[in-house]
């Protein structure tokens, strides 16, 4: 999918631009291209295949400039070749635009007296034109902006290069825009995974914004050209992530940035209150795929299962969950209307791309949802979806497993809207998401909680984690954060299979941790908490307001989170039974970020 960087600079932007286009491979593309102004001369290069030609390019024919735009391809209007390359460069501008302009042939009849000899079959060329027109035609950069975005009709996201000025112009309607901002330049990408490193700022434009951003200055126009004042996101540089700063441990610091890595992740795919989820969009028709393979490792294996309860509930779509070790060498069948979903923080787990391999062999359709771009898997795979958790360290995973849920809960709307099963109520658990990050903040108040549960878990010789639906995936998850890094032994439950075994390891004070929102579930699971305290077992009941009130007096322990739904409560739930984890072992003195025989990155078979 196309890829935009437009950036303005106190000094050269060419090598700045190159940085960018090369996060933004992960997308997918067939040509790229950047154009320049100096001495109030645009000058361009650009070129078809990888972005390594481009580059070699510029090496043998230098490129200048402190303002400048650049795009990666994904053909849509022509084949993919160096003159349907972006940027377009006219006269008196340069164009790059992501989306699809569907009135261009009626823009082309209305310029049919300029004599244009256009050299490429895109749409965006001819939006270039009309740019060049108006400007010719006395229209100032801002004028010509709200005329071009009067007459055309479509989906993009454009960003203009002007001769004369010393800004960049751009506008968006159904697909995304961000500006990155910081004391040394001002950038604009269609993705905050392109911005510069130590870009502090963000702004996400909203639909329909107009605006220009020059050196130390970005000024945003609603449609009828009022000046406006989006939110301003703070943007926290990679290397920040790699340092501890107050916090005692990366796992604790890495708990407490989910509030931002969600809103990121959401941010940089949706948008609050329209309920639209824009992922970039698949090169097969999502509406022909009628069942899902999703497979990982570990935590990953888990954000997979509890999608399984919202693919099939929200997207109607059968879904396979399988842990990659096992999925490799079963032999399994799929057909063309399988689309193959790989989970993956770092990228680079053996087992997790030996299967990718395995669904290239089979012919299917392959996306995969990793924290690491550049890593193995976003190499290889048809469609990549990144979490924007940010480097993580700790190798017990935390922001990358509930960033794996929000991509996973985005992927589940965004194929319900393709197969046009989007109703009220799943717009509304859509918007929903937006509470998260608010949501996960209030609960971290209440840290203290966390520790005085694990202050009463220091004894345990055995622990227990269950709960049903969703929440049961979110019960193993639990169980295996804490073997992880305090060693004790734990086990996670579907809580309506403890009859079918489990139960005799029930006996007096040994600790179950109940996972259970008021859901449709929630009776049920209180039938369940019957059943361990008639043989002794301590509940641990971690609920909501509702559920709290309609399970009085059963729980040893209760803690109330804010309310949630089917989307929102694995996430919003992954955060206490983190925070147990993580204070169990601060209290046993483990070695919370890198305990014992485990690496972050799981290379081997
Ligand atoms: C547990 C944990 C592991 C990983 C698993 C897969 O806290 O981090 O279980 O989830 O090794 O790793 P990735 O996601 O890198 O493929």
């Amino acid at each position: 999918m196309c890829g935009i960087i437009g950036i303005v600079n106190k000094t050269d932007c060419v090598k700045g631009m190159l940085t960018a286009l090369s996060k933004l491979e992960y997308r997918g593309y067939d040509s790229s291209g950047v154009a320049t102004i100096t001495n109030n001369k645009i000058d361009y290069r650009k070129v078809q295949g990888k972005l390594a030609n481009l580059k070699e390019l510029i090496y043998n024919k230098p490129l200048a400039g402190n303002i400048g735009i650049g795009h990666t391809r994904w053909a849509t209007h022509g084949e993919p070749s160096n003159k349907n390359a972006h940027p377009f460069v006219k006269r008196n501008c340069a164009l790059v635009h992501n989306g699809i302009i569907e009135n261009y042939l009626d823009i082309k009849k209305s310029l049919a007296n300029q004599k244009i000899d256009y050299k490429s079959s895109t749409d965006t060329e001819v939006v270039a034109e009309l740019m060049n027109y108006l400007i010719e035609d006395g229209a100032t950069p801002l004028e010509a902006m709200k005329e071009i975005t009067t007459r055309i009709e479509g989906n993009y996201a454009l960003v203009f290069l002007l001769k004369n000025s010393n800004n960049l112009y751009f506008s968006r309607k159904g697909s995304p825009l961000v500006l990155g901002l910081s004391k040394s330049l001002n950038c604009v990408a269609s993705d905050t995974l392109a911005l510069p490193n130590h870009i502090d700022k963000v702004i996400y434009l909203e639909e329909g914004d107009i605006g220009e951003i020059g050196n130390g200055q970005a000024k945003i126009f609603d449609q009828s050209f009022k000046v406006k004042k989006n939110v301003i996101h703070d943007h926290i540089s990679l290397q920040s992530h790699t340092s501890k700063n107050q916090y005692k441990h990366f796992m604790i610091k890495e708990i407490h940035y989910q509030s931002k890595s969600i809103d990121d992740t959401l941010l940089n795919f949706a948008k609050k209150n329209d309920n639209k989820v824009y992922l970039p969009q698949f090169k097969f028709d999502t509406k022909k795929i009628n069942n899902l393979s999703l497979v990982a490792c570990g935590t990953a294996f888990h954000a997979c299962m509890i999608s399984k309860y919202w693919f099939e509930e929200i997207s109607k779509i059968n879904t396979l969950v399988e842990i990659a070790s096992e999925y490799r060498y079963r032999e399994n069948s799929v057909n063309d209307k399988t689309l193959g979903v790989l989970v993956s923080q770092s990228g680079e787990t053996m087992d997790t791309i030996k299967c990718l391999e395995k669904m290239k062999r089979q012919n299917i359709n392959t996306a995969s949802i990793v924290n690491v771009l550049g890593s193995s898997l976003t190499r290889d795979s048809d469609y990549i979806l990144p979490t924007l958790a940010g480097p993580e360290i700790g190798v017990a995973s935390t922001k990358a497993f509930t960033a794996q849920l929000t991509v996973l809960a985005l992927l589940c709307i965004h194929i319900a809207q393709k197969k046009g099963i989007f109703n009220e109520s799943t717009k509304k658990i859509t918007n929903d998401l937006f509470t998260i990050p608010g949501n996960i903040k209030l609960i971290l108040k209440n840290e203290k909680t966390y520790s005085d549960i694990a202050k009463d878990l220091i004894e345990a010789k055995s622990i227990f984690y269950v709960g049903r639906g969703p929440m049961y995936p979110l019960a193993l998850e639990g169980a295996l954060k804490l073997k992880e890094i305090t060693y004790k032994h734990c086990e996670g439950y579907a809580a309506g299979e403890l009859k079918h075994g489990p139960l005799a390891l029930i006996e007096d004070s040994v600790p179950v941790v109940v996972l259970a929102p008021s859901d449709k579930y929630f009776n049920k699971t209180i039938s369940n908490i019957q059943e361990i305290k008639a043989r002794g077992g301590e509940i641990i009941l971690i609920t909501d307001k509702e559920g709290a009130k309609k399970s009085s007096g059963l729980a040893d322990k209760l803690i109330s989170l804010p309310d949630s739904n089917l989307l929102t409560a694995p996430i919003l739930y992954s955060i206490p039974v983190q925070l147990i984890a993580y204070h169990l072992a601060t209290l046993l003195g483990t070695d919370v970020d890198q305990p014992r025989n485990l690496a972050k990155s799981v290379t081997v078979e």
